[in-house]
């Protein structure tokens, strides 16, 4: 039987494309039960609703700074739905100890950086001024702490001579894609963590353009 998965969103939900699209597979042991947002007018919702996806926002503006008051309401939401993971796809809301202990163990983030190191936001441009070779993308736990959970999978991506933040994102992007699907599968499955990262070095990554 699929595992019932709520994903949350601020944005574009492209990481939430690839995780439907991944969920559609019969053989995929995980369903999208609710597409849950803190911003009403986010493009993701209209994109799962069009999918036929249940969806819902709970924006955050009108609870002030009650925080607790605002994650309760997600909690209530994402229960009524049975949702029993959680997966953090662009959520650019930082959680507090209510909420992720409430799905410790069970909730995912996906991370623009090779963690540890760039944890936090604008991670492409700060990987191009570091001079860095190489970059890309980390699946890990969510714990209070933040982009610092147990790491489940990583892909790498080279840095190109040229690269602006924005080419480099697009060539993150890419992975992200693949890496995101395969984590949650491995998570729920119960397979280590090592194979998570076997399902993506088996598949070599596509030559760079
Ligand atoms: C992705 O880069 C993800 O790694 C980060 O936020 C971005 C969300 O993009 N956490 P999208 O909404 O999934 O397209």
């Amino acid at each position: 039987m699929k595992r019932k998965v709520g994903i949350l969103i601020s944005g574009r939900g492209s990481n939430m494309q690839a995780l439907l699209a991944a969920a559609a597979a019969p053989d995929y042991p995980a369903e999208v039960a609710l597409v849950l947002s803190n911003v009403a007018d986010a493009p993701g919702l209209a994109l799962a609703a069009a999918a036929g996806v249940a969806t819902a926002a709970i924006p955050h503006k009108p609870f002030g700074r009650d925080r607790a008051a605002h994650e309760a309401a997600l909690i209530e939401r994402l229960e009524a739905a049975g949702v029993e993971y959680v997966c953090l796809a662009g959520y650019m809301r930082v959680l507090t100890p209510l909420f992720v202990r409430h799905y410790a163990g069970r909730m995912l983030n996906i991370h623009p950086s090779l963690l540890p190191g760039l944890e936090g936001v604008d991670t492409h441009a700060r990987a191009l001024a570091a001079g860095a070779r190489l970059h890309g993308c980390t699946v890990h736990l969510v714990t209070e702490d933040l982009d610092a959970g147990p790491i489940l999978a990583q892909a790498a991506v080279p840095v190109l001579p040229g690269d602006t933040p924005d080419t480099l994102a697009a060539r993150v992007l890419v992975q992200e894609h693949r890496l995101y699907p395969a984590a949650l599968a491995a998570l729920i499955s119960g397979a280590p963590h090592w194979a998570a990262e076997t399902a993506v070095l088996a598949n070599p990554l596509p030559p760079v353009a």
